[in-house]
């Protein structure tokens, strides 16, 4: 089995019912922060992570991430003619080559758990990335390549995890912590999905950003519904606690959730601000609004 990550799913098989209506006719991973997609800042991160396959989980709907990730003759053609170069180096730019990306289709969202399974045969028995763009990470070195690093250390599953507030455990997947060495790589020593604030073992919580052994398919092939009914990836992973390293990164960045309204909101303001061309004007408005 290869020890290098090369490959990452990304699962885009969610109906995004908290964007509804913006997302009755577009998937929720196509909503733009500034002027890019989220899963193009998804995909970006894995290749910066030196990702070369990356996977795409499907539903009804999704067409338009797979027109987003393809060649676009006439636009190209039309945007040569008239000259506008840079825009046409923006829509070539982050293109992965013919052949590095694949697509299947979850046919049913019945949970991430259920949506990782699906990718199995792509994958195969190797180590693998997942990236849920919803989660929006702002940093000088992107995420998965922080995670990389610890996964090529320590041989075995790495998860991204962020402290988060006791009263909203119920909306993560949380961590039982076996040791904390070193305030940033984290011994995990058990998992539960969405615990009420009370029963939650930690404030640790487990976000979009994992890399996994190919064990977990095993545990996810026996289809079992957790929290919310649903097929959860916590539950495979807290499965192979035990069996081989397991830890979370405490990553360095800004994570902004973009599954949810206001963290989108905040993530278009942040990263408006931090742009080099409209950082200055975003101030300005931001300035305005606020008076
Ligand atoms: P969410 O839990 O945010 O669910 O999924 P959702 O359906 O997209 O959004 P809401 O809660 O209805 O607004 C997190 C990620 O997992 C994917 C989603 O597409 C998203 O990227 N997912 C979720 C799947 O691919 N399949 C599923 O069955 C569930």
């Amino acid at each position: 089995m290869s020890s290098r990550v090369k490959k990452a799913i990304f699962p885009v098989g969610g109906l995004g019912t908290r964007f509804l209506p913006a997302t009755k006719a577009m998937p929720k991973e196509m909503l733009p922060v500034v002027d890019k997609p989220l899963i193009q800042y998804a995909v970006e991160e894995a290749q910066a992570a030196g990702i070369e396959e990356f996977i795409f989980v499907t539903g009804r709907n999704k067409t338009t991430i797979e027109d987003h990730f393809d060649r676009s003759y006439e636009l190209e053609d039309s945007l040569t003619a008239r000259g506008k170069t840079e825009a046409l180096e923006e829509v070539r730019r982050f293109m992965p080559s013919p052949g590095q990306v694949a697509y299947t289709r979850q046919m049913e969202p019945l949970g991430l758990g259920h949506a990782v399974w699906c990718a199995r045969h792509l994958v195969g028995d190797e180590p693998f990335a997942v990236l849920l763009a919803d989660d929006l990470i702002m940093a000088e070195t992107p995420c998965l390549a922080q995670m990389v690093d610890v996964a090529a250390e320590t041989k075995g599953n790495v998860v991204a995890v962020m402290d988060v507030p006791r009263e909203q455990t119920n909306r993560y997947g949380i961590l039982k912590v076996n040791g904390d060495p070193d305030g940033r790589r984290v011994e995990i020593g058990g998992l539960v999905e969405k615990p009420k604030p009370a029963d939650a073992p930690s404030t640790l919580s487990v976000i979009g950003r994992y890399i996994l052994m190919p064990d977990v398919f095993g545990h996810l092939e026996r289809h079992e519904t957790g929290a919310g009914g649903e097929i959860q990836l916590t539950d495979a992973m807290a499965k192979m606690i035990g069996n081989r390293p397991f830890h979370g990164l405490r990553f360095e960045g800004t994570r902004f959730d973009c599954g949810d309204k206001v963290g989108f909101l905040e993530a278009n303001v942040a990263f408006a601000l931090a742009h080099q061309d409209l950082g200055d004007d975003m101030r300005a408005v931001v300035r305005r609004l606020c008076a």
